[in-house]
């Protein structure tokens, strides 16, 4: 089986459904899908997974603080 894993950050939920999409139609393709928050994923090794997914708002052309330690 296949791993992925989506780091995402959403304040007002419309990247969160989206995250919550691609999950599910990974897991119709039988992936392994982990799915965290940025700083929950400090300690992850990336590298480990087969697919990565990032996602988030921007805020007047920033990232959030919330990656800031991703
Ligand atoms: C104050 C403010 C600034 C924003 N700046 C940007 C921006 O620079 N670029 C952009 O594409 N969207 C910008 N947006 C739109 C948000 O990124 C967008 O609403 C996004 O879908 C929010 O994602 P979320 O629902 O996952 O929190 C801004 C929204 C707000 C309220």
């Amino acid at each position: 089986m296949k791993s992925a894993l989506i780091v995402y950050y959403s304040s007002t939920g419309n990247t969160e459904k989206v995250a919550f999409a691609i999950k599910e139609g990974l897991e119709h393709t039988r992936f392994k899908v982990d799915l965290k928050k940025p700083q929950e994923a400090t300690e992850i090794d990336i590298f480990s997974y087969d697919l990565v997914c990032v996602g988030s708002l921007q805020f007047s052309g920033n990232l959030p603080n919330q990656w800031l330690t991703f």
